[in-house]
């Protein structure tokens, strides 16, 4: 399972980082592979709302950390934590530049129509804190997470939010912060992290490891989570594979070919499925292993690609029994 905490306050060691810190280091002594972005200091292009995600699906700006690495991670993300103290009664600008370069996935679900294989898993949880103790103080923070969490496919989940907050890290005098973490962790990370992890190995790790991976997560979304991965070192999913499986419903946008230490953050699989042949050694002796001899396909034109899935659809009829 993996968490990525957005942290929207340039205070560091403030409320929201010192919050969002301890919820991260418990994620992880549970289990989760886990990553900050430091909204403040992550270098983010604003949105020019120029509409070309909206034609294109892809967004304009392409040299930007958001475009070369957190569009990446949200996609990877199993919960998203926003975490921004209230600025004027909304949240900071720094966190609100990276939700408004999300258009691009608002776009890719709502005018491409295209489901992301993790969307009906991923959770969000919204963290806030504010300095004085009005009763619609977190009113324009909601709306704003609410409508950010359903761009990015995530079920906002849980909401934590304190009032009378004001000096850096006035957060720790506060009575029960620390439980508060520790119910967020039992009603967000521990549920997630319970799954069994299954993935797609094969060669190249390009085509026929992320489509069957896409189509697995889809199929088994509560039961398992999956993840791909390729053998040898390559630049970019096939793209024809990518559109073919785009045209069945699934998204698989602002994914890249990942080696074995990179598929689930380096946490190792429960068991592992071998697409075809063209590697002798496993990164995993210790795993259970089952073969798919689906060779690659002959050429990457649209029939080859769909005669591919549909054999992998009729493989994912045989794992039912074992997913549980
Ligand atoms: C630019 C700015 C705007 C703020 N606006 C509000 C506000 O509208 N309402 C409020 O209660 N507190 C407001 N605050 C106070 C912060 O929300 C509060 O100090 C919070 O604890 C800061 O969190 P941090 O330590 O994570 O930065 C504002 C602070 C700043 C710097």
């Amino acid at each position: 399972m993996f968490v990525l905490g957005l942290q929207g306050s340039p205070r560091k060691g403030g409320n929201t980082d010192t919050f969002l810190s301890a919820f991260l280091d418990r994620a992880a002594q549970a289990g989760a592979a886990v990553k900050t972005i430091q909204a403040a200091k992550a270098g983010i292009v604003p949105c020019k709302g120029c509409g070309y995600c909206e034609k294109k699906g892809a967004c304009v700006i392409t040299d930007d950390p958001m475009a070369m690495e957190i569009y990446g991670l949200i996609r990877r993300a199993d919960l998203v934590v926003a975490a921004s103290p209230v600025y004027f009664y909304g949240i900071s600008a720094q966190l609100k530049v990276l939700i408004d370069r999300c258009q691009t996935l608002w776009s890719r679900k709502y005018v491409l129509k295209v489901k992301d294989p993790l969307a009906s898993e991923r959770k969000g949880l919204l963290f806030s804190v504010a300095a004085s103790r009005g009763r619609q103080l977190f009113d324009g923070i909601h709306l704003t997470a609410k409508y950010f969490f359903d761009a990015i496919d995530a079920r906002m989940d849980h909401t934590i939010t304190y009032r009378g907050i004001e000096a850096k890290g006035a957060i720790r005098k506060r009575e029960n912060w620390t439980a508060d973490v520790e119910t967020a962790i039992e009603k967000t990370v521990l549920p997630l992290v319970a799954r069994n992890r299954v993935l797609f190995l094969s060669a190249h790790g390009t085509c026929r490891a992320p489509m069957a991976a896409a189509m697995a997560q889809h199929r088994f979304a509560d039961r398992i989570r999956t993840d791909y991965a390729g053998m040898e070192k390559t630049d970019a999913l096939d793209e024809t594979m990518v559109r073919c499986v785009q045209e069945t419903g699934l998204d698989l946008g602002y994914r890249r070919p990942q080696s074995p230490e990179e598929a689930f953050f380096g946490s190792t699989p429960d068991l592992v499925v071998v697409i075809g042949d063209g590697f002798d050694k496993t990164p995993y002796p210790d795993v259970e292993h089952l073969h798919w001899p689906l060779p690659a396909p002959p050429s990457t034109d649209d029939q080859s690609i769909k005669a591919l899935h549909f054999q992998i659809r009729a493989n994912l009829e045989q794992l039912t029994k074992r997913i549980r």
